[in-house]
This record gives C-alpha cells, sequence and structure tokens, in this order.
C-alpha cells in the first residue's frame, strides 16, 4: 500500500492542548514502508518533518506547519523472555498508558509508576518521561530508530541514548525516529513508593505493602485527582523543574523558606517549579484570556477553550519573567513548539 499524503490537515484535534493550524502535508504512519515513503518524498519537495506523536507535549503555532507532519501510528506490543530477564517491546504509535496496563495486568513490574501519563511510546523515549521516582530510561533496554541520513533502521543501547532529565539523544538529532522500544520487566519486582504523594496514599488507605496493582490505582487515583479535566486543553507540566547547584540553593533557601527541592546524586538541587510558581509567583488559577494555569497545579498549563499556542507562550513568559525577577532562577519550557 502506498503512503497517503494529505494536505492541509487540522493539527489542533491531534494534540492536548488543542491549539494550532494546519500541516501543509500530512501522513499517518503505520509501518517503515511507510517511514521511508514519507521521508522520501519530503526531500523531493525539499520539505521539513516534523515527527508528530500523541500531541501530548506539543504546541502548534497558529500558522501551523509548511512541511510534511509524519503521525507515527506503528502499532504492536509483544513479549520476549531471555532467561531471567523479559521485555515488552512496543511499537513507537502505541499508546504509553495501554502499555503499562498491559503489563500490569500480566503482574510485570518495571514501569507501574508511569502509569497514566498521556501519549505514546516513541514520545515516552524521546522525551524520557517521568513520574513518582522513576523515568523511562530506567526501565528502557533498546531502541530502534529509523535513520532518516541512512535511511535504515538502527539499534540504539539504552547507554547510546544520552538519558537525563526530560533529554534524550533523540531530541538532539532529529535524523532519529524511533520505531520501537523494549523495556525490561519482571515478574517479582520491588515497588518505588518513596515518593511523597504515594506515601501519603498508601498510609491514607491503611495499605502495607502494596502489590502491583495497588500501585497502579494509587498512581493513577493520584494523577486523575490532580490533572485537569479533559474539557480544558492542557499537555501536563509545561516547564520542567529547574537544576541548579548546591550553592545556589543554599542561597535560595535562604531567601525562600520552605523552598521545595530534591537533592541529586551528583550534589545538584531539582527545585519544584510547581512550588516556585505556586507560592513565589502566586500563579494558580491566573488567567490571561483563555490561556490560564490550572488551579490545583501551578506548573499546568491550560487552555480554556478560545486560546491559541502564542497566547499560551505569551503567559508562561510572563511567569518565567516574574520567577526571574524575583527567584533569578530561569525556567526552561518542558513543551516543545511545532516549528521547522
Ligand atoms: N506544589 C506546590 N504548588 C502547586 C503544585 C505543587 O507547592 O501548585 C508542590 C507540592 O508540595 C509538591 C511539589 O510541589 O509536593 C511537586 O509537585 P508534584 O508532585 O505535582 O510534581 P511536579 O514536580 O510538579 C513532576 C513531573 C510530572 C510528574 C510529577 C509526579 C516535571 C516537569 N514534572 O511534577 O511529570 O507527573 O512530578 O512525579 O518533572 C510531566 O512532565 O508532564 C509530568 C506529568
Amino acid at each position: 500500500m502506498t503512503l497517503r499524503i494529505k494536505e492541509h490537515i487540522p493539527l489542533a484535534p491531534m494534540t492536548t492542548m488543542r491549539v494550532g493550524g494546519s500541516a501543509r502535508f500530512f501522513a499517518r504512519v503505520k509501518s517503515l514502508a511507510d517511514l521511508r515513503s514519507g521521508v522520501a518524498f519530503a526531500r523531493s519537495q525539499n520539505l521539513p518533518i516534523f515527527v508528530l506523536g500523541g500531541g501530548s507535549n506539543i504546541l502548534v503555532p497558529s500558522k501551523g506547519f509548511p512541511g510534511l507532519v509524519l503521525k507515527i501510528e506503528c502499532k504492536g506490543i509483544f513479549y520476549e523472555e531471555e532467561g531471567s530477564s523479559s521485555h515488552v517491546i512496543a511499537g513507537a504509535g502505541e499508546v504509553w498508558d495501554e502499555v503499562v496496563r498491559d503489563t500490569v495486568k500480566r503482574g510485570l513490574w518495571g514501569i507501574e509508576n508511569l502509569s497514566l501519563i498521556p501519549g505514546t511510546i516513541g514520545g515516552a523515549v524521546v522525551q524520557n518521561l517521568g513520574a513518582y521516582g522513576v523515568e523511562a530510561c530506567d526501565a528502557l533496554a533498546w531502541v530502534e530508530a529509523f535513520d532518516m541520513q541512512t535511511m535504515k533502521i538502527k539499534k540504539i543501547s539504552r547507554d547510546e541514548c544520552a538519558f537525563g532529565y526530560r533529554e534524550s539523544i533523540f531530541k538532539k538529532n532529529s535524523n532519529l525516529i524511533v520505531v520501537r522500544a523494549a523495556f525490561s520487566i519482571c515478574h517479582d519486582g520491588t515497588p518505588h513508593i518513596e515518593y511523597q504523594d504515594v506515601k501519603t496514599f498508601f498510609a491514607e488507605n491503611k495499605i502495607e505493602e502494596p502489590a502491583l496493582v495497588d500501585i497502579r490505582k494509587a498512581i493513577v487515583a493520584i494523577r486523575t485527582a490532580k490533572m485537569p479535566s479533559s474539557r480544558l486543553g492542557t499537555a501536563g507540566s509545561f516547564f520542567k523543574n529547574p537544576v541548579v547547584s548546591a550553592d545556589e540553593f543554599a542561597r535560595l533557601e535562604r531567601a525562600l523558606p520552605g523552598i521545595k527541592a530534591y537533592k541529586q546524586e551528583d550534589n545538584t538541587v531539582k527545585l519544584s517549579a510547581a512550588w516556585l510558581l505556586d507560592k513565589v509567583g502566586g500563579f494558580r488559577g491566573h488567567r490571561q484570556g483563555d490561556a490560564g494555569v490550572y488551579e490545583h497545579q501551578a506548573l499546568i498549563l491550560v487552555n480554556h477553550g478560545g486560546a491559541t499556542a502564542e497566547n499560551i507562550l505569551s503567559l508562561a513568559q510572563e511567569m518565567k519573567n516574574i520567577i526571574k525577577e524575583k527567584t533569578n532562577v530561569t525556567l526552561e519550557e518542558e513543551v516543545v513548539m511545532m516549528r521547522v
């Protein structure tokens, strides 16, 4: 089957923030052959390519995208056992949480703390998603990526992925398109329930030794309570939690008593952007027209209905400026703008 390339396709409905214009060209990629045809088409027309997953961490500008948007819909979930270790291998277009749910249903530990995070497998890898003390890279074994330079598939080990906090090689090298990823999972894992919200949940519900299904249930409950309803457009956390040196943190602690932060292994300190935006910025519930800050979580920006990407960015800039002015901390966006 040849790849169907459509023209002038609205992108807002394909993103969770629900803003933005159209793609000049657009195609749904379901196989390696589709990917090859899409890339070849863009090359022949000298068009830029944007790779779209679940659209949960992206802002589309009002003018849309002038090139070819490839929406990755490569499916398939397989399980593989190799001695004592097992892998779940999933196509980049699989919905992340469906893979998590399937592993938990089979009694396999490894990615349960990442329950209910929106997006696809591809997005999870590129972005190295993380929550409740676990990051995608903790369980990742390998990635298969299509290299647009060689037009071939390349198997990339976990080490080669150069993962960091919401960072990976795939963010730096736009020639690589994630096609499949394998995560290590096991039947006899240990719970990671040190994160405060998770500990509190189990204490309140009087669960002393949570089973795998309890952990998924807890995370789903915590996230559901914290995230905006589907009535509002959102892309989850809008900014990263800024990382500062120990010295800088000492200064901040003196200036901002009660500041929420987490010491890291390399002696740097990760600051809670939500705390700064809430307690220092007073931004919870703040609005600039239909672009707003979620009333229960200051790190989450929402579209109340009629906002544009530019409205959201203007609100984000106001927030960055005020935090910089009051604390000298620079906030950096986690959400990515779709651009050439
Ligand atoms: N807090 C406030 N005011 C607020 C919200 C939070 O003071 O309005 C304080 C709370 O005391 C809380 C702390 O800030 O203990 C941290 O908040 P939270 O636990 O909600 O986590 P976060 O740092 O805001 C990060 C990830 C989320 C992930 C959660 C849970 C980033 C940028 N975000 O958020 O990831 O779900 O931890 O682990 O690292 C995402 O990136 O889209 C995302 C959902």
